[in-house]
C-alpha cells in the first residue's frame, strides 16, 4: 500500500512566450545593433538551456542610451502635463496586468524562480508600482507641501537578478511620475522581462527616449554611473558594487541610492503563535530561494521554546517542493546562476568546517540545472561566516536569545540593517523592539511582505534611500521652496 502520496507534475505552459533569437538595445524607443557588436547567451537557470543573445553594451552604447534620454528630458517629457505623464502610467500598469502570465513565465524561465511566486507576488506587484506611482504623478506639491518639486534629469537605474521585473517598476515608476527620464540595465543573468517590458513601452505609446533599456554586465553599469550626462544614480545589488559606486560618485554632485545587502534577524518570542511563526520563518528565507536581500537568514529564538520550534522548522521543511520552476506545486526553484550556487556552497562548507550542525531535508533535485537544498544550521556562534555574511540562498542561520535585551543585541550585530522580523502576541513588545532595531523595515507577525504604498530602504551598509510610497518619489525630485 501507498504511504506517500507524490504530486504529479502541473507544468505552466511556456508557448505564451515567444523569445526573439537575438536582441539589441532598446535605445530612443527602437532596438538598435548594439555599437559594441558583441553579444552574450542568457541562459534558463532550470535546464541549463540557452535562451537568447541578448547584447553587451559599451561606453559608445551607454553614451547613445543617455543622450537618447537627454533628448527626451529636453524635449517634451519634463514639460508635459503631469496629468498626461499619469496616463501612460496607469497604460504601463493596465498592459503588465493584462500580460501577466506571459511575464510570469518568462521571469521563471530566464531567472529559475517558481511560477506560483512570479504569478502571485512578482507580476502584480510590478503592476500595483506603476498604479501607484500614476497617481501620485499630478499630486507631487501635495507629497512635498511647501515645496516645488521638479524632476532632476537622467536617472542610471542598475538592478540586480533576484525580482528582475519587480525591481524594474520600483526604478522607473517613481523616476517617470516625477518627470525624469531613464536608462535602465537588468542583471546579465536576467535581461528578457525588461526586454519584453520594452514591448509594453510600444504598446503604451511612451514617447521615444523616455525610458531606454541597455543589457550588459557590471562593465556596462560601470560605464552608466561613470557617465557625465547622468544626473541621478539609482543600484539595488552587492554592498561590494555600492561602495565602488560611491567612490566613483563622490564629489561629483550626482544624487545616488543604494539598496543593497541585508542579514535580517528573525525573531521569536515564546508568546509568539507557533505554527504562524513557522511559515513566516518558511517565507522569510526559502522563498525566492533566499534570493532575497530582506531575506530572514539569522533565526533568532526564544530558548525556552527552542526545541519545539526547531521540530516544527524541520517537519515544515520536509514538505517543501524543490525542482521545475514552471510547475505551479514547486516551492522551491533553481538557484539563478552557477556562481550564485558556488557561493552558497562555498558560505555553507564554511558552516560545516566552523562546526555548526546542518540540517536538509530528503530531497529529489532534477539532473540538470542549478539546485540547492533548503538548509538549516543549528549551533551557530555569532562569529561564524553564515551568521555574519549575507549567503543569498535558500539557508538559514538559528541562533537562540533569552530576554529581549540580548534579541535587540545579537539582532543588531552585523554591518547590515535592512529588515527584521518580530513574532509575539504583545502589541507593546513589537513596539518596543522595533524602536531599537536598527533595520529599515521590520515585520511584526508577518515577513516577506510588500506593498507599494510602503517605503523600503536600509540602514548602515544596507545602503540608503528609500524606494516605494511618498518616500520614494523623493529621491527623484529637486525640491525648490515654494
Ligand atoms: P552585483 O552587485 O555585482 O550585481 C547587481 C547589478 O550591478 C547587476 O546589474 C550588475 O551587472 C551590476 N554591476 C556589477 N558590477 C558593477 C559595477 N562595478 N558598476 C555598476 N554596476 C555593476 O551582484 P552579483 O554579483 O550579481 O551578486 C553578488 C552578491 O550580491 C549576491 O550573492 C548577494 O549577496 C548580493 N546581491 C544583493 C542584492 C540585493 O537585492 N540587495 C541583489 C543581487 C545581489
Ligand atoms: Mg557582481
Amino acid at each position: 500500500m501507498a504511504t506517500a502520496w507524490d504530486y504529479a507534475p502541473a507544468p505552466e505552459s511556456r508557448d505564451i512566450v515567444r523569445i526573439q533569437e537575438r536582441y539589441g538595445l532598446f535605445i530612443g524607443g527602437k532596438f538598435v545593433e548594439p555599437l559594441s557588436g558583441e553579444r552574450y547567451t542568457t541562459i534558463d537557470p532550470a535546464r541549463e538551456e540557452p535562451l537568447s543573445e541578448v547584447a553587451q553594451a559599451n561606453k559608445a552604447d551607454v553614451d547613445r542610451a543617455v543622450k537618447a534620454a537627454r533628448g527626451a528630458f529636453d524635449g517634451q517629457w519634463s514639460k508635459l502635463r503631469p496629468s498626461e505623464r499619469a496616463k501612460y502610467l496607469f497604460r504601463i500598469a493596465r498592459i503588465l496586468q493584462e500580460r501577466a502570465r506571459e511575464f510570469a513565465v518568462l521571469e521563471s524561465l530566464n531567472g529559475g524562480k517558481p511560477i506560483r511566486e512570479s504569478r502571485d507576488v512578482d507580476i502584480p506587484l510590478a503592476a500595483a508600482h506603476f498604479f501607484y506611482y500614476a497617481g501620485w504623478a499630478d499630486k507631487l506639491e501635495y507629497a512635498f507641501p511647501n515645496r516645488k518639486p521638479r524632476p532632476i534629469g537622467v536617472a542610471a537605474q542598475i538592478i540586480p537578478w533576484n525580482f528582475p521585473l519587480l525591481m524594474l517598476a520600483w526604478k522607473i515608476a517613481p523616476a517617470l511620475a516625477a518627470g525624469n527620464t531613464v536608462v535602465l540595465k537588468p542583471a546579465e543573468t536576467t535581461p528578457l522581462s525588461a526586454l519584453l517590458f520594452c514591448d509594453v513601452l510600444r504598446q503604451a505609446e511612451l514617447p521615444p527616449g523616455v525610458v531606454n533599456i541597455i543589457t550588459g554586465d557590471g562593465r556596462t553599469g560601470a560605464e552608466m554611473v561613470a557617465h557625465a550626462g547622468v544626473d541621478k544614480v539609482a543600484f539595488t545589488g552587492s554592498t561590494e558594487v555600492g561602495k565602488a559606486i560611491q567612490r566613483t560618485l563622490a564629489g561629483t554632485g550626482k544624487r545616488l541610492t543604494l539598496e543593497l545587502g541585508g542579514k535580517a534577524a528573525n525573531i521569536i518570542f515564546d508568546d509568539a503563535p507557533l505554527d504562524q511563526a513557522v511559515e513566516g520563518i518558511i517565507n522569510g528565507i526559502y522563498f525566492n530561494q533566499g534570493h532575497v536581500c530582506c531575506a530572514g537568514s539569522r533565526l533568532l529564538v526564544q530558548e525556552s521554546i527552542y526545541e519545539a520550534t526547531i521540530a516544527k522548522l524541520k517537519r515544515r521543511m520536509r514538505t517543501l517542493r524543490v525542482g521545475d520552476p514552471l510547475d505551479k506545486n514547486t516551492d522551491v526553484g533553481a538557484i539563478n546562476s552557477k556562481q550564485q550556487l558556488d557561493k552558497i556552497a562555498s558560505l555553507v562548507q564554511s558552516g560545516v568546517d566552523e562546526g555548526a550542525e546542518i540540517y536538509q531535508p530528503p530531497c529529489k533535485l532534477p539532473e540538470r540545472g542549478y539546485w540547492f537544498v533548503p538548509t538549516v544550521f543549528t549551533n551557530v556562534a555569532q562569529s561564524y561566516r553564515i551568521a555574519q555574511e549575507e549567503i543569498f540562498g535558500p539557508v538559514l542561520s538559528v541562533l537562540t536569545f533569552r530576554t529581549p535585551d540580548e534579541a535587540i543585541e545579537k539582532a543588531n550585530n552585523t554591518p547590515y540593517g535592512l529588515s527584521a522580523g518580530v513574532w509575539t502576541e504583545k502589541g507593546s513588545r513589537i513596539l518596543a523592539m522595533a524602536q531599537r532595531l536598527r533595520a529599515g523595515v521590520i515585520w511584526a507577525n508577518t515577513y516577506n511582505r510588500f506593498d507599494p504604498a510602503s517605503p523600503f530602504g536600509g540602514y548602515k551598509e544596507s545602503g540608503f534611500g528609500r524606494e516605494g510610497g511618498r518616500h520614494g518619489l523623493e529621491a527623484y525630485v529637486a525640491l525648490d521652496d515654494a
